[in-house]
């Protein structure tokens, strides 16, 4: 089954570059810029990597992106994340990165931005891999530093599609966001959020009406909320869900637990993604592969869902 999931052509919509860092390049990185790590080696690095929830995960990912400080570094990240891409036969990819993670380091927007998309670029013409950027806002900062990463970006229009948002879910709801996606989208970009992840379904609210996002990134728990079943369902809204991350990060106590076959069911436009590869055990065919195992997904199920992550780009 693994090589049939492999081979099946799809989108991969919630994927994070920081979150493609594999603890080698991480240590090849660190050696690089002259950066002592608090791990010896990168099996102590891998056994770091048990979390109880989002903000446990999220705080070895901001010291984990730390290594990442050249154009070159970017760039080596994400040729290794779209190498995957090819080997997984992922053939359009809609990658998310966290400018603030960088700049509030010290290093410039435009050190980031040119080193992914100049990756991007290669990663179409030399691997056959198609991709949009989506700059992702930091909902733990304010929204004001938001606008001012808004501000940065504008010069580089040209190398994303879409804002995101992601970072701690709880105590940040979109609705802090409005003023700076209502600017974005005014710009021209595209919406996404995450919500629903560890958050309430209120948050899947808001991001629908207050932010107007094309996608919900996540969203499994919309499953507690009946008339937004039905909205996402009339609407045929995409969800871009990370069954991996979900049990890595305790939104389900056993992957046997998880909805996202029952939302396909119902008729929620529902895709396979893998957030964070590098800490949640898995790229897209895992994630598949996963489903398979302990849900008893089927391959007609897998080629709708597929099916769906091609459908539910932002850019055709
Ligand atoms: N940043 C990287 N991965 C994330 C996730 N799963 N949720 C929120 N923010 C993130
Ligand atoms: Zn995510």
């Amino acid at each position: 089954m693994y090589e049939w999931l492999n081979a099946l052509p799809k989108a991969e919509l919630h994927m994070h570059l920081e979150g493609s860092l594999e603890p080698e390049l991480l240590f090849r990185l660190a050696e690089r810029n002259r950066i002592g790590l608090p791990w010896e080696n990168v099996d102590a690095l891998r056994s770091a990597y048990a979390f109880n929830n989002l903000q446990a995960f999220l705080d070895l990912y901001y010291q984990g992106a730390d290594v990442l400080r050249t154009e070159q570094d970017f760039y080596d990240l994400t040729w290794a994340y779209l190498q995957k891409c090819k080997a997984q036969n992922v053939v359009h990819t809609e990658p998310f990165f966290d400018p603030q993670t960088h700049t509030d380091r010290g290093i410039p927007f435009e050190v980031v931005v040119r080193g992914i998309s100049q990756a991007l670029k290669d990663g179409e013409r030399q691997l056959g891999v198609k991709s949009a950027l989506i700059l992702s806002f930091l909902r733990h900062l304010s929204e004001d530093q938001a606008q001012a990463t808004l501000d940065q970006a504008l010069p580089y229009r040209d190398t994303f599609v879409a804002v995101g948002l992601d970072s701690s879910e709880k105590g940040h709801p979109p609705s802090k966001f409005k003023r700076v996606f209502d600017r974005a989208r005014s710009e021209g970009f595209f919406a996404v959020a995450h919500a629903g992840e560890e958050g309430p379904p209120e948050y899947i609210w808001e991001a629908l009406d207050l932010l107007k996002i094309q996608r919900i990134d996540h969203g499994v728990r919309a499953i507690e909320d009946e008339r937004l079943m039905q909205r996402i369902i009339d609407e045929q809204i995409p969800l871009t869900v990370c069954p991996l991350s979900n049990i890595k990060l305790c939104v389900f106590d056993h992957m046997a637990k998880h909805n996202i076959l029952d939302m396909l069911e119902r008729g929620v436009k529902v895709t396979v993604n893998s957030d964070d590869p590098a800490y949640f055990g898995g790229y897209v065919t895992e994630n598949f592969e996963a489903l398979h195992t302990h849900l008893g997904m089927t391959q007609q199920q897998a080629q709708r869902l597929a099916q769906n992550s091609l459908d539910a780009r932002l850019v055709k």
